[in-house]
């Protein structure tokens, strides 16, 4: 079950900011370990790096590449280096992002145009230079990440660039998931809710935490019903079964991985 021999798999993001297991560097790991080849993109090559080492150590097989996701030069040479290196792009995980808070009025417009580019720009690009080979060859799957940032608003927090981002990934992969729903290219949306990612101590605990990093993980764990934030791992397990063989009928709809924390009303 679950199994991805012979298929290559691009991730975006591929590294964590910080020590432990981002979402990117999981699901390369996870994708590697079903017995994909993994061409792993990261702006931080030693991120990128890392991840390649533990999947060679592993007796994977993957790359790492660095690139900027923002910068649509370097993603195609970035799509062309891998189809280079492995003749071939089965999967593709755009898995770049990140938040920065604010409103309207407190936001200045660059950080307003970084947000949407970093959130959805990134996918945007990933797609449209990968998009062409998928469909030449007929066959391919698209894992975009959201957010549930993009579903549900947090009282009295606001990220307005972030969330819409986030609700715009979910209408972008169903957008492709119909362009290419004849041509053997399934498009869906992971969207994560609070986890337990080197994000939280690197960056949250200046942006939320008032630098209190055991408060913040606290607070965050008893939010989610299940009572504790999730892991990289949980979402590569369900990119794992998105991009699976598995997964072949589910196309553009989204897979909710939050111990509940969309479903939930105030308490
Ligand atoms: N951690 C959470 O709680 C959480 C919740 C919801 C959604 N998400 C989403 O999951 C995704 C990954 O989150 P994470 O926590 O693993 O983050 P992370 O920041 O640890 O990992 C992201 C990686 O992307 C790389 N990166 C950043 N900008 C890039 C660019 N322009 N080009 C190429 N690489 C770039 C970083 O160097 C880093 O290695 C993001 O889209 C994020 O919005 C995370």
């Amino acid at each position: 079950m679950f199994r991805l021999d012979g298929k290559v798999a691009l991730v975006t993001g591929a590294g964590s900011v910080g020590p432990g297991w981002g979402n990117g560097k999981a699901t390369a790991v996870v994708l590697a370990r079903a017995g994909a080849r993994v061409f792993g993109i990261d702006v931080a090559a030693e991120a990128a790096a890392e991840t390649r080492d533990i999947i060679l150590g592993e007796g994977g097989e993957a790359v790492a590449h660095r690139a900027d996701m923002l910068e649509a030069e370097q993603v195609e040479a970035a799509v062309a280096a891998c189809l280079e290196r492995f003749g071939r792009i089965d999967i593709l995980v755009n898995n770049v992002g990140g938040s920065a808070p604010g409103g309207p009025v407190d936001m200045p417009e660059e950080l307003w145009d970084r947000q949407i580019d970093l959130n959805l720009k990134t996918a945007f690009l990933g797609c449209k230079y990968v998009l062409p080979h998928m469909e030449a060859h007929g066959r391919g799957v698209v894992v975009n990440i959201s957010s549930v940032a993009g579903l549900r608003m947090a009282t009295g927090r606001v990220h307005s660039a972030y969330s819409a981002a986030k609700a715009g990934i979910i209408s972008f992969s169903k957008s492709i998931a119909m362009g290419y729903a004849r041509k053997g290219i399934r498009c869906n949306t992971v969207v994560p809710g609070l986890m337990h990612t080197p994000l939280v101590e690197h960056r949250l605990v200046r942006q939320l935490g008032a630098n209190d990093a055991e408060a913040l993980i606290a607070r965050r764990h008893a939010s989610v019903p299940v009572g504790h934030m999730g892991t990289g791992w949980d979402i590569a397990h369900a990119v794992l079964f998105l991009a699976s063989e598995e997964a072949k009928y589910i196309t553009a709809t989204e897979l909710v991985v939050d111990g509940g924390f969309t479903a939930a009303g105030p308490v």
